[in-house]
């Protein structure tokens, strides 16, 4: 099966649904509501008590579920927020919801954001070099290259994209810049990253590295995850389940390093004969898609799903 163009294929859509899902009268959330795959998979399996709130920050994402069109989810147990899931305490809080049983992160980005030239995600198109998932704020991917120095460019295209070459490219960004021609589109940026990274992986673009740094960084992806974890276990109620998708290891590490950190006691060093601190989650695994699923959607391959289950309050550790 291929992707078609400007739809996206969830990503391990069973085992993510079964991984959120908890009770069937439950109250849910979706951060990443995307086109809405792993939302509608969860309506199938709620009660008509039951409930959805979804976030995306894309305002094209709040379209799809939201306008008059074959997208749209009309269910009355279902809204959405135009909102980083960041805000998704306030948000819950302004709605009423102080707990909720279930809490889904689909991170990155969407097949339709990487497939329109038009929002400058991929090298694969030329386009204006834009990568903000929300484009009615913030900075763009150019406007960020166009008033750095050297400096914060190549720590950007090193620290996100663990690119070898981030010195170089920086001085390339920079140069050109300089000579009065500074990168607008996604073309010239491939082209400058082309010249710059002086060895190949097989089967990589050389600019993929340089797209993946400017996108986590336009879009404060890594920050806004953790900010955003340990508010997901407060709002959890005990039994309720926390699934998160990653794509890729920087991700991935923060997830991981949370879950962990939250599942162990943590004893004081300063009073080391009081109780630890309560440990808040117990993380239930982590689970790859199949190699049915990445054959059928090369675009899972890199996906981690984690889950891990609230505890209920003052619980101690085994
Ligand atoms: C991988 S897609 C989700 C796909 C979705 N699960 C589906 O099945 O259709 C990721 C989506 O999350 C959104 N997104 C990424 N980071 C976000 C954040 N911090 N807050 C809200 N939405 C975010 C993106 O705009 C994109 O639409």
């Amino acid at each position: 099966m291929q992707v078609p163009a400007l739809s996206h294929v969830s990503v391990m859509l069973e085992e993510a649904v079964d991984g959120w899902f908890t009770r069937a009268d439950g109250v849910y959330v979706d951060g990443t509501f995307g086109r809405g795959g792993h939302s509608r998979a969860l309506l199938q399996r709620l009660s008509p008590h039951g409930r959805l709130i979804a976030f995306d920050k894309d305002p094209a994402a709040i379209a799809a579920a939201t306008s008059e069109s074959a997208t749209r989810v009309s269910d009355p147990r279902f809204a959405i927020f135009h909102a980083s899931f960041r805000d998704m305490r306030e948000r819950l809080a302004e709605a009423g919801v102080s707990q909720v049983d279930g809490i889904l992160l689909d991170l990155g980005v969407s097949s339709p954001q990487i497939d329109d030239p038009q929002r400058g995600f991929s090298f694969r198109f030329d386009g204006p070099l834009d990568m903000r998932m929300d484009p009615t704020r913030g900075e763009s991917a150019a406007d960020f290259l166009a008033r750095a120095d050297q400096r914060q460019i190549a720590q950007v295209v090193k620290d996100y994209g663990e690119e070898r070459f981030a010195l170089p490219i920086a001085k390339a960004l920079v140069a050109r810049r300089e000579s009065g021609n500074p990168v607008r589109t996604t073309g010239e940026l491939s082209e400058v990253v082309a010249r710059a990274v002086k060895t190949r992986e097989p089967g990589q673009n050389p600019a993929t590295r340089t797209f993946q740094a400017l996108r986590i960084f336009v879009n404060a992806e890594l920050e806004e995850l953790e900010q955003t974890l340990s508010d997901t276990v407060d709002l959890l109620a005990p039994g309720g389940h926390l699934a998160v998708i990653s794509f890729h290891s920087l991700e991935d590490r923060i997830v991981k390093t949370f879950i962990a950190r939250e599942s162990k006691a943590e004893y004081d060093r300063r009073a080391p004969f009081a109780e630890p601190r309560p440990t808040r989650l117990v993380s239930l695994g982590r689970i790859r898609p199949s190699q049915a699923e990445v054959e059928a959607n090369p675009r899972s391959r890199s996906a981690i799903l984690r889950v891990a289950e609230r505890k209920p309050a003052g619980e101690q550790p085994a």
